[in-house]
């Protein structure tokens, strides 16, 4: 198990702002992720995976500029992903990195990034793995806002959100949620 907290507070300095945020969002989307890797019974070193992949996944927020949750980098906020991704392969892990460029949405594809003439590579960029599918699926259901850190989004907000970027977008995502909640669960959640 990697010490994810050390390189957490190399690029964030505990007590602001962006720090609780950073630690409460990557938190939550930790938790959801293991309640369905248990539940999926993956193996441990797959747990453990998806626990670091969760906790350093936005790692490369501190290199954007979002103002509003205290980012003030160079980057445009899409770039996070692939910016974490850069700073996770500076320390060797790859796995983790591959969990941080795939996570955004639900995964953006060359066409679409090619169409939007998005600021990133022109190249796929979509999780693969159950550790990468199952760390960006929990990260759909929490936010890094401050009035809405600690509770999920339904699910009905959520491919509402990713609709505005198409409707494969939402297909993965329900695609995504036969498979990783359980059936009582996703019922009421649908109520
Ligand atoms: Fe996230």
């Amino acid at each position: 198990m990697i010490d994810y907290f050390a390189l957490i507070n190399k690029y964030y300095q505990p007590g602001t702002t962006l720090y609780k945020l950073y630690v409460v969002h990557v938190c939550m989307v930790a938790n959801k992720a293991l309640e369905i890797a248990r539940r999926l019974q993956l193996s441990l070193e797959e747990q453990i995976l998806i626990e670091e992949g969760a906790m350093l996944h936005d790692i490369g927020i501190c290199q954007t500029n979002v103002p509003a949750i205290g980012c003030h980098g160079p980057d445009p906020y899409i770039r996070h992903g692939l910016d974490g991704a850069a700073m996770l392969r500076q320390e060797g892990l790859e796995a983790q990195a591959r969990i941080a460029e795939r996570h955004l949405g639900v995964g953006l594809t060359r066409d679409y990034i090619v169409s939007r003439q998005l600021p990133l590579p022109a190249q796929d960029f979509i999780p693969q793995t159950l550790p990468e599918q199952i760390v960006t699926y929990a990260d759909t259901f929490y936010s890094k806002y401050e009035q809405r850190l600690w509770i999920p989004d339904s699910p009905a907000t959520i491919k509402a959100e990713l609709g505005e970027y198409g409707p494969q977008q939402v297909q993965v995502f329900e695609r995504w949620q036969a498979q990783f909640e359980p059936a009582q669960q996703k019922d009421d959640y649908d109520q």
